[in-house]
């Protein structure tokens, strides 16, 4: 019987975590930049939390959520996404008021019962902000310029920031009879979860990624045609943000996003190299949901990137830090020599070096090769010669020259600092 890791999930290989470290510390770096603090909620939650926020007719909710019972016949769900746990965690231990500007950012793994394919995976990592408190339109561009700033840090030049408004819940329903009518007309060729879409929640309709539907759909009216004048008002102030930042946008009529929450602003950042897939990051306001949620009425605005999908487009081998070489690897030949190369190894790393060793007695040309490999910087070699008199080679790699030095933590610690 062979073990292997489950459809959708994938095992990230010692090969491949130097590139996520790297991005994980620019996210902690930008999102600290902003005065974003940490926050870490659990992976699962009551069902119901997801189903409320997200919506019962979205995809997530109806097709893709990890729920189970557990052993006490409570429904649990695996968080398919960050923003309602968050909002949830900020209402459990009172971290938002009206008054005050709560900035929150998490990272962490998802999960979504998808079809996999390149970019989409059944557990996948997010790395994400919430705003709470304000509905200032530039709070939405400081959103989208964080996002545009750590992709620029990490080296992603060539992405194109969608944005849209899909309204709030005044002007929303004038944009639902219109999309209603539009597609009642049409129902026979829509498909058949479309046809059952359009009596649940016709917004969804616009999520449908059936070919037919999707001709359907180009022709669809757009929520930007519908907006009340505060959206409309706000929508505007946000574009003339973005250009006043120069931050390059492009208008896309038709991002409605795939959950129910939002409310006014809608953006998406997508990159051409990723097919199919190709948001990077998506997000927008939801000024409803922590009212929906049991607290009081507080806006809010967030997005969440995906780190498989940024992952993919910038190329997972990366050059191993150099933190990542052993600097000393220690060669002992005999039982008696081990001894002490075990003592030894503690007491380097004591002194903050790194330090690894043989444990098969394998011979001293192979150990020397297998030092090469792992790129020790420094090697010790004790042999029995070296342990009657009390010494210990130190071998600087690089350089291929090596010297006698006195056996002791102290004195290799020592030789080290100086050869740093
Ligand atoms: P979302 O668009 O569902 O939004 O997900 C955000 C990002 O997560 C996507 O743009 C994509 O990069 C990544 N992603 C989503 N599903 C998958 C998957 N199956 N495999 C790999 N990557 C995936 C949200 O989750 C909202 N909570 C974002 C937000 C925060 N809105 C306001 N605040």
């Amino acid at each position: 019987m062979k073990y292997t890791s489950q459809r959708g999930t994938k095992d990230i290989l010692p090969s491949e975590t130097p590139v996520w470290q790297r991005i994980e510390a620019s996210c902690r770096r930008i999102f600290g930049l902003y005065n974003y603090a940490e926050i870490r909620t659990p992976v699962f939650e009551q069902t119901e939390l997801f189903s409320r926020s997200i919506g019962t007719d979205t995809d997530i909710v109806s097709k893709e959520m990890y729920t189970f019972e557990d052993r006490g016949g409570r429904s649990l769900t695996l968080r398919p996404e960050e923003t309602a746990p968050v909002v949830r965690a900020c209402l459990q231990h009172n971290l938002i008021s009206p008054e005050n500007i709560t900035k929150l950012w998490y990272m962490g793994p998802m999960f979504r019962y998808e079809r996999p394919q390149a970019g989409r995976y059944r557990q996948f990592h997010q790395a994400g902000v919430e705003a709470f408190g304000s509905t200032d339109p530039m709070l939405d561009v400081e959103v989208i310029d964080m996002a545009v700033q750590l992709f620029r840090e990490i080296g992603l030049t060539d992405l194109e920031v969608d944005i849209n408004s899909v309204g709030c819940k005044k002007c929303r329903p004038e944009f639902i009879k219109k999309l209603t009518k539009y597609f009642t007309d049409k129902t026979s060729d829509l498909c058949d979860d479309c046809k059952k879409r359009l009596v649940k929640n016709p917004l969804r309709v616009l999520d449908c990624k059936i070919q037919g539907c999707q001709s359907i759909i180009k022709a669809a009216p757009a929520p930007v045609d519908s907006l009340c004048r505060e959206c409309e008002e706000h929508f505007e102030n946000v574009v003339a943000c973005m250009d006043e930042q120069k931050i390059k946008y492009k208008i896309n009529n038709r991002l409605v996003r795939g959950l129910d929450y939002y409310t006014g602003t809608t953006f998406e950042v997508v990159s051409d190299k990723l097919g199919a897939q190709n948001a990077v990051c998506g997000g927008g306001r939801y000024d409803d949901l922590v009212k929906e949620l049991g607290g009081k009425p507080v806006p809010a605005v967030g997005f969440a990137i995906g780190l498989e999908r940024l992952v993919g487009i910038i190329g997972s081998d990366v050059q191993s830090p150099k933190s990542d070489v052993v600097d000393v690897y220690l060669i002992a030949i005999g039982e008696k020599a081990k001894n002490i190369a075990f003592d030894l190894a503690s007491g380097i790393r004591k002194a903050g070096f790194s330090a690894d060793m043989d444990f098969h007695g394998k011979k001293l040309k192979s150990q020397l090769k297998l030092a090469d490999r792992i790129g020790a910087r420094f090697v010790l070699i004790l042999g029995e010669d070296e342990l009657n008199k009390g010494k210990i080679v130190f071998r600087d790699m690089s350089e291929g020259k090596q010297e006698e030095i006195k056996c002791d933590a102290a004195t290799i610690v020592e030789v080290l600092e100086k050869n740093k």
